[in-house]
């Protein structure tokens, strides 16, 4: 469903990022909007999505929101067939959405560890796949997925779930860049630290407010992460200053990892 539409005539890039409706999703769909690309924010958070592309358009840039549960193969083959028939192909895609619920080892079942790797993993391929195609038609394409800190580096307990799945994520982007480079298409992670959204401050599943302050005291920089902090490097690895680093996952994290001993 694709209900809000802002436009410019000088939108140049399309760019697709998912779980774009509020936090780090949505401050890359803002920078790539201010940057001049054409944002298709994707979400299940439809109300949201749709407040995230008015925001765009009250900013002066080009949106658009459609739903996208990235565990369902129809519909991510779907968009994008749709987005390239009608905008002539992808150049970007931020494979972003993701969930970091916590369970004891003694509860993770079958189906909490799958619905993870679901949503944090396949749900990345999903919404690549069908792209690919084109990009290599066009001999272009920029790539950047969302891994974690906890996965990339640490392992946080009740999150067994989500720091495998993370990890993982650092073997897609390394296995895609490989395989794609020589037709033009990079492929790269980024691995926040603790950035304030949604996610960090659930009392149920990550810190909550007081335990992400808390947090903020070990962090060298002082402070926690912003989702514009995040946002702001997916930017650049998908730019042409980017051109020559494919591969790579990048931690964004205040200089927590090199700081703790
Ligand atoms: N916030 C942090 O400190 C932090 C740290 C490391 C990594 N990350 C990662 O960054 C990414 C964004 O995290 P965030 O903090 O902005 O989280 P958030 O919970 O604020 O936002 C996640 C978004 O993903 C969407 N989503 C969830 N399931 C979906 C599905 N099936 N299909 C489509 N969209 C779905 C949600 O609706 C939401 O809009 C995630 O992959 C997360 O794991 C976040």
């Amino acid at each position: 469903m694709r209900t809000a539409r802002a436009t410019a005539e000088t939108a140049s890039r399309t760019v697709l990022v998912t779980g774009a409706a509020i936090g780090i999703g949505r401050g890359a769909a803002m920078a790539f909007a201010a940057g001049g690309d054409h944002v298709v924010v994707t979400d299940i958070l439809e109300a949201e999505g749709q407040a995230c592309v008015e925001a765009i358009g009250s900013a002066g840039g080009s949106a658009e929101f459609a739903r996208l549960d990235v565990t369902s193969t129809s519909e991510a083959d779907a968009l994008v067939a749709e987005i390239e028939a009608r905008r002539g192909g992808i150049d970007v895609i931020v494979a972003n959405a993701g969930i970091a619920h916590r369970v004891p080892l003694a509860d993770l079942s079958d189906a909490k560890w799958d619905e993870t790797f679901d949503i944090d993993l396949k749900g990345m391929f999903r919404v690549i796949r069908p792209a690919l195609a084109g990009m290599r038609a066009r001999r272009s394409g920029a790539i950047v997925c969302l891994s974690s800190i906890m996965g990339y580096a640490y392992g946080w307990d009740e999150h067994v779930h989500y720091s495998s799945a993370k990890a993982g994520v650092v073997g897609l982007v390394a296995g895609l860049a490989v395989e794609l480079a020589k037709d033009g298409i990079r492929v790269n992670g980024v691995a926040p630290g603790y950035i304030r959204t949604a996610q960090l401050l659930s009392e149920k599943n990550s810190l909550g407010p007081e335990g992400a302050e808390k947090a903020a005291a070990f962090i060298p920089m002082g402070r926690l992460g912003e989702p514009e902090d995040i946002a702001e490097v997916i930017h650049f690895l998908a730019s042409p200053a980017a051109r020559y680093i494919t591969g790579q996952t990048i931690a964004v994290d205040g200089g927590l990892l090199v700081g703790r001993y």
